[in-house]
């Protein structure tokens, strides 16, 4: 990973990659990439299949079909519910899972997090006193550990009030603009979407109806369903959906 150095080519492939959950398809054959520095917001209703998708990604779950090329060793991965222990300090939650992560130096790896993070004035507080927003930045801390040149983060922004997701997407921004990295995440916000992502990726009952930018989708929206096109962006995001059968 170079600093600063956001390039085209891509440093995450998926190719028609399909998920089956018994009888049921999560995802149909979904084409994915993205390049280094890249900030793509991941859309669509509940059951779409945005979690399936980040957690193949991340390499939690193996697709049934299609193939899928990420830097080896270099996902980070933050799901929603946050595996914190409850009962440690935030440092020593830093520690665990560096250890688990069999960093060669956990605890230089933990003072690097706490300073990234900007957590270092709280390594001693018990986690479970920590307000949600400061715990999701742990979260977080753990999932950039092993500083990824990808990171993925299902709905990172649930449950933070409007300060503390500010400054979450100042920090997710700028690890994306100053680190290089590629950062992939997923939300119900889809103003927080149309802000944050360089990129939305829409997707409805596992295939992806629109991958572009946020301008790119109000033009898809003009086209499709011009009724709405004026309205807010949720609005006339429901009724694009609406429009294709969602
Ligand atoms: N472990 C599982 N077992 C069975 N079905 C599953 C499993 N995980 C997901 N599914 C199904 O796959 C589909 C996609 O689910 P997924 O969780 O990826 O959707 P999502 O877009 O993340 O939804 P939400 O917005 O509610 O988080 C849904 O129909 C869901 O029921
Ligand atoms: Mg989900």
């Amino acid at each position: 990973m170079e600093a600063g150095n956001a390039t085209s080519a891509a440093v995450l492939q998926a190719r028609e990659l399909v998920k089956r959950f018994g009888g049921r398809e999560a995802l149909r054959g979904i084409d994915f990439e993205a390049a280094a520095g890249e900030l793509v917001a991941v859309i669509g209703p509940n059951g779409a299949g945005k979690t399936t998708l980040l957690s193949i990604l991340a390499g939690i779950s193996r697709p049934d079909g299609g193939e899928v090329h990420v830097p080896q060793g270099e996902v980070g991965w933050v799901p929603q519910q946050a595996a914190l222990y409850r009962r440690l300090t935030v440092e020593e939650n830093l520690m665990l899972f560096a250890r688990l992560e069999k960093h060669e130096d956990p605890r230089a790896s933990t003072e690097q997090m706490l300073e990234l993070t900007g957590l270092t004035e709280r390594r001693g507080e018990i986690v479970a006193r920590l307000s949600g927003g400061n715990q999701q930045r742990i979260n977080i801390a753990i999932g950039l550990l092993a500083r990824p040149s990808v990171l993925l983060l299902d709905e990172p922004s649930v449950g933070l009030d409007p300060r503390q997701r500010a400054r979450l997407w100042e920090f997710v921004s700028a690890l994306a603009s100053e680190g290089g990295t590629t950062v992939i995440f997923s939300t119900h916000d889809i103003q927080e979407a149309e802000r944050y992502g360089g990129r939305l990726l829409v997707l409805a009952d596992g295939e992806a109806l629109f991958d572009g930018s946020a301008d790119g989708l109000r033009e898809a929206v003009r086209r499709e369903a011009p009724e709405a096109a004026d309205q807010d962006f949720e609005t006339a995001f429901v009724a694009f959906l609406h429009h294709r059968g969602h």
